[in-house]
């Protein structure tokens, strides 16, 4: 499973970039302006601290519009998957945009039928929004699972990138139900290697090192 980072602060994003597992970045447009920074210039410093697909959020709603602004957004690093709402203005300038080479996220996906559309418009990712499915009693990993089964039926090669991911729970339901990416916020990305068993046992472990007196170095 790939890790894309769910923000648009630079900060955050070098700091996990430089463990080498993060696979890409994923922004929109609330994430930027939580930044309070232009947005051409935050993609473009994500864009040359990772050499992964980055996601960068068109925000006309005609299609005409979309395929222009995308194409602006594409031209910002070879690294760029412009993403796209799933509208059917979306989905036209989806089969535009991948018809010219670039990539293409389709944003807001809250259907196994939207999963559909996108991938017969060629887009790169699908990005469901697990958490937000929850949000409102429904289940965000089903859709997931369901999507993961009419990808493979037809050989559809567009990834599923699991999306609105809340806690660590849902990194480890996508794995399980074939998601291809999971973007994950930096503090739910950190806690993934967290468990109280691990600090209690190499806090037990030391201190047995202690008491023998040796030193590796
Ligand atoms: C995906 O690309 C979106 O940026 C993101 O996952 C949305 O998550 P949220 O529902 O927590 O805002």
């Amino acid at each position: 499973m790939k890790f894309f980072v769910d923000t648009a602060d630079i900060a955050e994003i070098r700091d996990l970039a430089a463990t080498g597992l993060v696979d890409g970045v994923t922004t929109n447009p609330s994430l930027v302006a939580k930044t309070g920074r232009n947005f051409i210039e935050v993609i473009e410093e994500i864009c040359s601290v990772v050499a992964g697909p980055v996601s960068a959020e068109v925000t006309a709603l005609d299609s005409v519009a979309m395929i222009e602004e995308g194409r602006k957004l594409a031209k910002i690093a070879k690294n760029i998957a412009v993403k796209v709402p799933l509208t059917w203005d979306g989905l036209r300038a989806c089969k535009a945009l991948a018809g010219e080479g670039t990539m293409v996220n389709v944003t807001l996906c809250f259907s196994a039928n939207q999963a559909l559309l996108a991938a017969k418009a060629g887009a790169s990712f699908i990005s469901p929004f697990i958490g937000r499915l929850d949000d409102i009693n429904l289940d965000g990993m089903e859709l997931i699972h369901d999507i993961r089964t009419i990808y493979d039926n037809y050989d559809f090669p567009t990834e599923i990138l699991a999306a609105s991911i809340r806690s660590a729970n849902h990194v480890k339901e996508a794995a399980l139900v074939g998601a291809d990416v999971a973007t994950v916020p930096p503090g739910v990305l950190r806690g993934l290697a967290n468990h109280p068993l691990t600090d209690k046992g190499l806090e037990l472990f030391l201190a047995d090192w202690k008491k023998t007196g040796q030193k590796i170095l």
